[in-house]
C-alpha cells in the first residue's frame, strides 16, 4: 500500500459504515481527506463533527475512482442497486451472507476480502475476521489486519465456512450475552425483585462483572477458581450445566451457523442489462 491510501466506504453514512470511518479517524489511522463514503442522497448529518473533513457522494463510481481500497457497506437487500466496477481496487466487503466469489463478480473486483465485524464496533470493541482471496498480497493484508485494529481486534480466517461459524459466533454481537442476562433477570423476577433491582443486579454480573475476565486471566482459569471454592458459584456453575446449558448453547449455535451459511443475495437473480457495467460478466 502507498502511504497515502485512500479508503471509500459504499454506504458509508450507515450505522456500520459510518462507525468504522469515525474508528479511522479517532484513530489517526486515516486523515479525513483520505476518506470518503456514499449513500444514495449523498448527504448525510454529523451532528457532533466526528466526521468532519470527510467527503460524501451519492456517486458509487465516483466514490471507487477516488479510493485504493473499497468497503461495501450496504445491507444484502440493497446490494443490486450499487452498480460499481471495481477492478484493480481492493474491495473489502461486509455485507453478511454474500460469498467472496459472488461479491467479487459482482463488483468486477480481483482482489477481494470478506469481513465480519460486530455491534461492539461503536464501542470500537469488535471481534473481526476477516477472509482474502488468493489475490490479495501479503501487504494488503497486513493493512487490513491493522485497519480492523482500529475497532477492536482481529484476525485472518482461511475458510468461507469459518467465516460464517464466527458469524454465528461473533457477528451476533450481544446477543448471547443479552439472553444470559434476560434468563437471569426471569429468575430474579419470578424470585420477587423489583423490575429495576433486578435490572441493576444482572447488569452488574453481565456486563460489570464480566470485565474480570481478561486476556491475562481467561474464563476457563476463572471458573476453575470459582469451582474450587465449593461455593455458591459453584453450585450455580454446576447447576446450570446438569440443566443443560451446553446443549443450548450447541443447538443455537448450530441454528445460526446454519442461517450464516446461506445466500443471502443471488447475483444471478438481479436483473442487468448484460452489456452494462457491472455485471458485464455474469452468465
Ligand atoms: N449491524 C451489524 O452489526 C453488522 C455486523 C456485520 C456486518 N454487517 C453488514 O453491514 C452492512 C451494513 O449494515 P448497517 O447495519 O450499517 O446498515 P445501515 O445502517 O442500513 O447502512 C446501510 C447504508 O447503505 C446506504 N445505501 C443503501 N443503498 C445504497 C446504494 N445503492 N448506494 C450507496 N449507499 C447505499 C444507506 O444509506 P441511504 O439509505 O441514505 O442510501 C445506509 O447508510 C450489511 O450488509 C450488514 O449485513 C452489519
Amino acid at each position: 500500500m502507498k502511504a497515502q491510501t485512500t479508503i471509500g466506504i459504499v454506504g458509508g453514512t450507515g450505522w456500520l459504515g459510518r462507525s468504522i470511518a469515525t474508528a479511522l479517524l479517532d484513530s489517526g489511522f486515516l486523515s479525513p481527506d483520505a476518506l470518503m463514503l456514499s449513500s444514495r442522497s449523498g448527504v448525510f448529518s454529523d451532528p457532533k463533527g466526528a466526521l468532519s473533513g470527510v467527503r460524501v457522494t451519492a456517486d458509487n463510481q465516483e466514490l471507487v475512482l477516488q479510493s485504493d481500497i473499497v468497503i461495501l457497506s450496504v445491507r444484502p437487500e440493497d446490494l443490486g442497486a450499487v452498480r460499481i466496477d471495481v477492478q484493480d481496487k481492493l474491495l473489502v466487503s461486509l455485507v453478511a451472507g454474500v460469498s467472496l466469489a459472488d461479491i467479487g463478480l459482482f463488483t468486477q473486483a480481483r482482489c477481494v476480502i470478506r469481513a465480519m465485524p460486530n455491534a461492539a464496533l461503536e464501542i470500537r470493541k469488535s471481534y473481526t475476521p476477516w477472509l482474502a482471496n488468493d489475490q490479495v498480497d501479503a501487504q494488503s493484508k497486513k493493512y487490513i489486519q491493522q485497519l480492523f485494529e482500529t475497532c477492536g481486534s482481529a484476525d485472518e480466517v482461511f475458510s468461507e465456512r469459518d467465516l460464517s461459524y464466527l458469524t454465528a459466533l461473533t457477528g451476533t454481537g450481544p446477543s448471547y450475552p443479552a439472553l444470559l442476562a434476560q434468563a437471569l433477570y426471569n429468575d430474579a423476577i419470578k424470585h420477587g425483585l423489583s423490575p429495576a433491582m433486578a435490572q441493576r443486579a444482572v447488569m452488574g454480573v453481565v456486563v460489570q462483572a464480566s470485565q474480570l475476565m481478561s486476556e491475562e486471566r481467561g474464563f476457563n482459569e476463572l471458573l476453575e477458581v470459582l469451582r474450587e471454592y465449593r461455593g455458591v458459584s459453584a453450585a450455580g456453575i454446576n447447576g446450570m450445566l446438569e440443566g443443560g446449558l451446553e446443549a443450548s448453547v450447541k443447538a443455537g449455535m448450530a441454528r445460526a451457523f446454519e442461517v450464516a451459511q446461506s445466500n443471502l443475495f443471488d447475483i444471478r437473480a438481479v436483473e442487468v442489462d448484460k452489456g452494462q457495467l457491472p455485471l458485464g460478466r455474469v452468465d
